[in-house]
This record gives structure tokens, sequence and C-alpha cells, in this order.
């Protein structure tokens, strides 16, 4: 039977079709200093999230935008679905109730009045989320739910981000080199890209927190969804996490993107490699971003992480 939650799809089209009578200026707001978009988050959602009350069995994904979450969010419900050995039925009823709750595919996207209702899903929740730990919901930590962190190089995230956003009518268009220098100085969604991963790295030695980066994913996905499933406890056979590897692959992914995430299914699944960044970005805004980098976040656990002399250099 499908898994795939329509629901999703549905809210992303409905979101879509929405922003198409914004103007660019309403594009994004600005909430506690951070830029969001208007077409999927709302400031009462924002200010609701200190009511979401997390599980310690709860699944919890955070990444910046850009750096794979769907990807990750396809991988956490393929091996929690698949560890959980639901018959069909049980699956059924699960996305039924999702799309009954009105669940969004990010935390923070959606009315306020949705944590409450989070209260209601099943365990184990997946639960994805582009916030930086500051603006999570304190009860994250205070329950010891655990967190995957995802991580992708700086240089391929900003040129994700310029395609998605350049490709999603209701986003301003923007001219490379205004958005390399949003990108830089954080006027872009969810803000700086170097203070989500520097404060990160603050939570990276706790014992409910764990990095994973793209890059190692896409060198060796077997090898990460063991990390991820031993991290979150889901015990699967080699056969079990080969199957969820090959339907996780890109190919695979976006040949069924536009039923999982609407018309705009090829925006989400653009090219999935590594390195795209060299197409783009010119000799001196590597530099300037090398420099950023240096300053930021080379010399903590977490960028070291990122492998930036393999992924980001020339
Ligand atoms: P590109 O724009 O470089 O192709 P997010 O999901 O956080 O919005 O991230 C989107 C990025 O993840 C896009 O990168 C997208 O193509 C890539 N991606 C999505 N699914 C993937 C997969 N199965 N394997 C590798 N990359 C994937």
């Amino acid at each position: 039977m499908s898994k795939n939650r329509k629901h999703v799809a549905e809210f992303l089209d409905n979101a879509l079709t929405d922003c198409a009578q914004l103007t660019p200026e309403e594009s994004y707001f600005s909430y506690k200093g951070v830029l969001y978009p208007t077409s999927i988050c709302k400031q009462e959602t924002l200010e609701a999230l200190e009511s979401f009350e997390a599980r310690k069995d709860d699944v919890i994904l955070a990444g910046y935008p850009k750096t794979g979450t769907n990807w990750l969010d396809h991988i956490l419900n393929s091996l929690e679905s698949t560890a959980a050995k639901y018959t069909d039925e049980q699956m059924k009823k699960r996305i039924a109730l999702e799309k009954e709750l009105e669940m969004t595919p990010r935390l923070e996207f959606g009315d306020p009045d949705k944590f409450k209702r989070m209260e209601k899903l099943p365990s184990r929740r997946v639960i994805i989320t582009h916030l930086s730990p500051h603006s999570l919901p304190k009860s994250i930590f205070r329950n010891k739910a655990k967190v995957l962190v995802l991580i992708r190089n700086p240089k391929d995230t900003l040129v994700s981000y310029f395609h998605f956003c350049n490709n999603f009518f209701c986003f301003p268009n923007y001219k490379w080199d205004e958005y390399f220098s949003d990108f830089m100085n954080g006027k872009v969604g969810w803000g700086s890209y170097f203070d989500h991963v520097a404060e990160w790295d603050k939570y990276i030695e706790d014992e409910n927190i764990v990095a994973i980066s793209y890059e190692e994913l896409k060198e060796n996905l077997n090898l990460g969804l063991k990390k991820i499933a031993k991290f979150f406890g889901f015990s699967l056979t080699e056969e079990e996490i080969q199957s969820v590897a090959e339907k996780s692959s890109f190919k695979a992914m976006k040949e069924k993107g536009s039923e999982t995430h609407g018309v705009y299914g090829d925006v989400f699944f653009r090219k999935g490699t590594v390195g795209d960044w060299k197409s783009l970005l010119s000799e001196s805004q590597s530099q300037e971003m090398d420099r950023r980098f240096e300053e930021s976040v080379a010399g903590t656990k977490i960028g070291a992480k990122l492998k930036y002399e393999v992924y980001c250099k020339v």
C-alpha cells in the first residue's frame, strides 16, 4: 500500500496557491529578528511553540532549509514504520489520523492549535523542523527527546536555497548576487545558516543529540541509515536497511515527487548532488564564504563534521 502522506502534498499545493496573492514584500515576516515565509508559517504558531509537549520517544530531525530535510523526513518515517512492523491497516489509520488532525510537514508550519492536536498522535511521532535550538520548544530538551541534526556544506545549501526560492512563484525573484548577499547576512527564511550551525555545536556533546551530514549520507547511505537507526533505537535487518536505502535514493524520491510533494515535486527534488555550488559561486564569493566559515564554525566539532576542505574547496 502507499505510505504517501497525500495531505502533505495538499498542504504544499494550498500554501502555494494562497501565496500567489502576496506581493514580494509580503512573502516574509520577521519574528524575533528572523525571517519566515508567510505562505507556510504564522507568527501565532511561532508564539504558541511552547505549548508543544515533546515525548521522550519522539523522533526529531532539525535541519536548516535545503540541507536535505525532505530526504530525511522520508528516511525517518520509513525506518520508524519498518521497525514498528505496522500492518497496512495500521499504517492507513496512522496516516488518516495525521490528515484528520491537519498535520503539517514541519513543526513550525500551520496553525497555532496544531500543538494541542499533536497530543492525539500515537508514538513514535516523527517531527521535522528547521528551527535553531533557541527557538525550539523547551520540552524537547526537558523531556530528553532525541534530535538528529542534519547539516550540509554551506555552499551547496546556498545554491539549493537560491534555486528553491526562485522556482516558487510566491517568493521574490532574486538575482544571484543579491541572494548571495542575503544568505551571507541571514536575510533568508529561518535566518543565518552560520548561526544555526554554530548554535547546534553547543549541544553536540549531549547524548540525545547527534549530527549527520548530507554528504556522508550521499557517500554511504546504508551506513548512514544504520547510524540513524541505532541512535533512535530502531531495529532493522540488513535487508530492511537496504530496502529503505533503495526507496530513499534521489531517483526513487524524484520519481514520486508529484505524488508526495504536489505540483512542485521537481522543485523539492532538484539535483541531489554534492558540489553544485561550483556552477554559481564566483571566485570572490567562494572566498568570502571560506572566510565566513573560518570565522564562525570551522573550529567547532560540528564544523569539522562538514569536511569543508573536501566539499567546499576546488
Ligand atoms: P539540491 O537543490 O542541491 O538538488 P530540503 O529537503 O531540506 O529542502 O533540501 C533539498 C535538497 O535535498 C535539494 O538539493 C534536493 O534535491 C535534495 N534531496 C532531496 N531528496 C534527496 C535524496 N533522496 N537524495 C539526495 N538529495 C536529495
